[in-house]
């Protein structure tokens, strides 16, 4: 049931704020101001290295894993896509921890990497939003994700609730390996429980971005570029718009542009640029001078948007500020909804689009 929506996929993008707030109910502790997690059958404080993996939206979830985990457990975290890791003979330290994250619990690429990381002799972790799938029967570990059934083939409210479980578990980790404190932990915790009502609060604003999806539209080629913990966001952003706008579109690292893609920048090019405002801001903001000063259309998406003037702008979305914690599950909505409203302007059939299915079970 749809609902009052239009899509199932909008419906989900709405239901965040909920499933979110289910997820991390299940991790966190108010009256504590602590993560706890499920049992595991492994020591947290003696984990070294960590592998994740995954496909698709849900790699991009591990992607930003990778930053919080290094940034607050300083444990080193390598991420790869299932389809590679699988065929690549990859090199397992001796009981080191490998951790799968999948919507369906169903991709056969996650599930055969899964089989071989066991193999490999490592634990095994797997963030799975439905609990009777195989990888949550054959893991060793589930962090379960409550974002219920998710029926649009892009993937929106699964992915903003693996980030839950992996922020809930990068502070675990950094609190069992001595880099967070007691007291740091509360303030986190405190940060994560405010993102459902700071999600609704953007959502709120998705007529905004209604116009900005109408220029889009009509585009041939855009780029969704970020830094640091948006770099992800951005590639998960240019992967929910091919998805179902069939619109060509690239996610890139800001500084990366300059070493190529660059070239590709023209008038007719739309760049839609994540930038809070936070230690890499100045960074970003060269960057996207870059692009401007090669006439592409930047659309900027940030708490600072007073960067540049309207008129130099193409669009702008604005949002409230945040911390690398919390920001990732915040600037997910607008790139979201930028994919849904262009899709919605160019008529495809939004929750079914050509030639994907909700669960990869073939290699
Ligand atoms: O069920 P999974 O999370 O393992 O699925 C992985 C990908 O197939 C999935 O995220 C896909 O990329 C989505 N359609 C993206 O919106």
């Amino acid at each position: 049931d749809k609902g009052n929506h239009r899509h199932f996929m909008q419906k989900e993008i709405f239901e965040q704020p909920t499933v979110v707030a289910q997820t991390l109910g299940r991790l966190l502790d108010p009256n504590t101001g602590s993560v706890r997690l499920p049992d595991l059958p492994f020591d947290l404080g003696s984990v070294k290295r960590i592998t994740i993996v995954a496909c698709g939206t849900s790699f991009y979830a591990g992607m930003v894993a990778k930053y919080w985990i290094e940034k607050f457990a300083r444990v080193g975290v390598d991420v790869d896509i299932a389809s590679e890791f699988r065929y690549r003979d990859p090199v397992y330290e001796t009981g080191g921890l490998a951790l799968f994250i999948s919507q369906s619990g169903e991709t056969a690429d996650t599930l055969a990497a899964l089989r071989h990381a066991k193999a490999g002799g490592q634990h095994i972790a797997a963030v799975v939003n439905v609990p009777q799938s195989t990888m949550a029967r054959e893991a060793d570990v589930v962090l379960p994700t409550y974002a219920g059934p998710e029926i649009g083939v892009a993937s929106t409210k699964a992915f903003t609730c693996q980030l839950a479980v992996l922020a809930s578990f990068a502070v675990a980790l950094g609190r069992a390996k001595g880099h967070v404190s007691e007291a740091e932990e509360a303030k986190m915790v405190a940060d994560l429980e405010r993102i459902p009502s700071q999600m609704a609060k953007i959502l709120h604003h998705q007529e905004d971005l209604v116009d900005i999806a109408r220029k889009l539209a009509k585009a041939r080629d855009i780029l969704f570029v970020g830094r640091g913990i948006h770099y992800p966001i951005a590639m998960e952003g240019a992967l929910k718009l091919k998805e179902i706008s069939y619109i060509h579109a690239e996610g890139y690292a800001a500084g990366e542009l300059k070493h190529g893609p660059i070239a590709l920048i023209d008038e007719n090019v739309p760049v839609i640029g994540l930038a809070p405002s936070d230690g890499l801001f100045d960074k970003s903001l060269s960057n996207l001078q870059e692009i401007m000063a090669r006439k592409g259309r930047l659309i900027l998406v940030s708490d600072h948007l007073t960067a540049f003037t309207e008129n130099e702008m193409h669009g702008s979305f604005a949002m409230p500020s945040a911390s690398d914690l919390t920001s990732p599950f915040l600037y997910a909505l607008p790139v979201q909804l930028l994919a849904y409203h262009t899709a919605v302007e160019k008529g495809t059939d939004v929750d079914q689009p050509r030639n994907l299915a909700k669960a990869v079970t073939v290699e």
